[in-house]
C-alpha cells in the first residue's frame, strides 16, 4: 500500500504490471454528515474486489470527495496519473430503478461551482423595531434564495441548492444584519455553467469543469455488460466525482453506476443498492480491468 502526500491510499496487486496500462479503480471513504453507506465506500469495496479477482490495476481511495474532491485535485496537480481510471459508484438518483436496469454507464459529470453570496442588511431589536422600517438580512436572502431557484429552473439541465445560511449576528431577539448563502450550482456543459454563474452573481470558490467520459473505456463497459445480458443504460451524471478531476486532468475515465434504491436517495442514511446489483457491479469491473 502506499499512501501519497494529499493522504490519497492507493493498493496494488502483488503482480508486476510492468509493460502493461496503468490502470487505477476506486473512489472515496469519506461521507456528508448524515450521509450513507454506499456514497464513495461501494466504489472502494467493489475496487478492492474487483482488483484481486482480476489480478489487475490498483486501488485508488481518494481523500475529502465531499469537500471539493481534495485529494484527487492535489493528486492531478501533483502529478503520477495512471493511463485509465474507473469508478464505480452508487447511481444515488431513480433512473436505473426505472429503466429496470441493474448498472448503467455514465457519459459525462456536471459541473459544479460552489459561492457564497452575502446580503447585508441593519440590526435592530426585535421587539422595538417597527416592521416598515426594518432591513432584514434574512429576509432579503429568503427572497434570494427563490430567485436562485427560479434562475436554476430556466436553464434546462441547471440545478442550485443553498444549504446552508450563516446569518449574524444569530440572535433570536436581534434583526439579521448580514447572512452568507452558500450556493451549490450545476450544469451539464460549459455554456450552461457559464451563463448560470454569472445570472446568479456567483464568484466560485471552488468549481470543476463538466467532464466527458471516455468513448473507449465507454466501448469495454459496454461490452461487459451486454455479455451479461444486461439492458445497457447509458446516463449523465448529477453528482461530481473524482472521474471528473481525473477526466479533466487528461486521464481517459470512466464511471459505472449501480441501480439506487429507496426513489434514488442519496446523501441520506436511506441510501440503498442491493447485494445482487453490487455483485454484478464488481464482476463486470473486473471483465474490464481484465481486459485494458
Ligand atoms: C458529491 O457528492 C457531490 O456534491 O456531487
Ligand atoms: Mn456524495
Ligand atoms: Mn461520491
Amino acid at each position: 500500500m502506499e499512501v501519497d502526500a494529499a493522504g490519497n491510499l492507493f493498493g496494488h496487486v502483488p503482480v508486476s504490471d510492468t509493460g502493461t496500462r496503468r490502470i487505477w479503480t476506486g473512489s472515496h471513504l469519506d461521507t456528508v454528515p448524515q450521509g450513507g453507506k454506499f456514497d464513495g465506500a461501494l466504489g472502494v469495496v467493489a475496487a478492492i474486489e474487483a482488483v484481486e479477482r482480476a489480478g489487475r490495476g490498483s486501488v485508488a481511495v481518494f481523500r475529502g470527495e465531499e469537500v471539493g474532491c481534495v485529494g484527487s485535485r492535489a493528486r492531478v496537480e501533483r502529478g503520477g496519473l495512471p493511463d485509465a481510471f474507473l469508478e464505480v459508484h452508487i447511481e444515488q438518483g431513480p433512473r436505473l430503478a426505472d429503466a429496470q436496469a441493474p448498472l448503467g454507464i455514465v457519459t459525462g459529470i456536471v459541473g459544479v461551482a460552489r459561492g457564497d453570496l452575502v446580503v447585508e442588511g441593519r440590526a435592530g431589536h426585535a421587539g422595538t423595531t417597527p416592521m416598515d422600517v426594518r432591513d432584514d438580512a434574512l429576509v432579503k436572502a429568503a427572497e434570494l434564495i427563490l430567485r436562485i431557484r427560479e434562475t436554476a429552473s430556466s436553464i434546462e439541465g441547471a440545478v442550485a441548492t443553498v444549504g446552508r445560511l450563516t446569518v449574524e449576528p444569530g440572535f433570536a431577539n436581534v434583526i439579521p444584519s448580514r447572512v452568507v448563502i452558500a450556493v451549490d450550482a450545476r450544469a451539464p456543459d460549459r455554456d450552461r455553467c457559464q451563463r448560470l454563474i454569472e445570472t446568479l452573481g456567483l464568484e466560485p470558490s471552488y468549481r470543476t469543469a463538466p467532464a466527458q467520459m471516455d468513448a473507449g473505456l465507454r466501448d469495454v463497459l459496454r461490452a461487459e455488460i451486454e455479455t451479461r445480458g444486461l439492458p445497457v443504460v447509458e446516463l449523465a451524471s448529477g453528482a461530481g466525482h473524482d472521474a471528473a478531476v481525473l477526466a479533466a486532468a487528461g486521464v481517459p475515465s470512466a464511471m459505472l453506476f449501480v441501480r439506487s434504491l429507496n426513489g434514488g436517495v442519496s446523501h441520506s442514511p436511506e441510501e440503498l443498492s442491493s447485494e445482487e446489483d453490487v455483485e454484478l457491479a464488481v464482476d463486470v469491473l473486473a471483465g474490464v480491468l481484465a481486459r485494458l
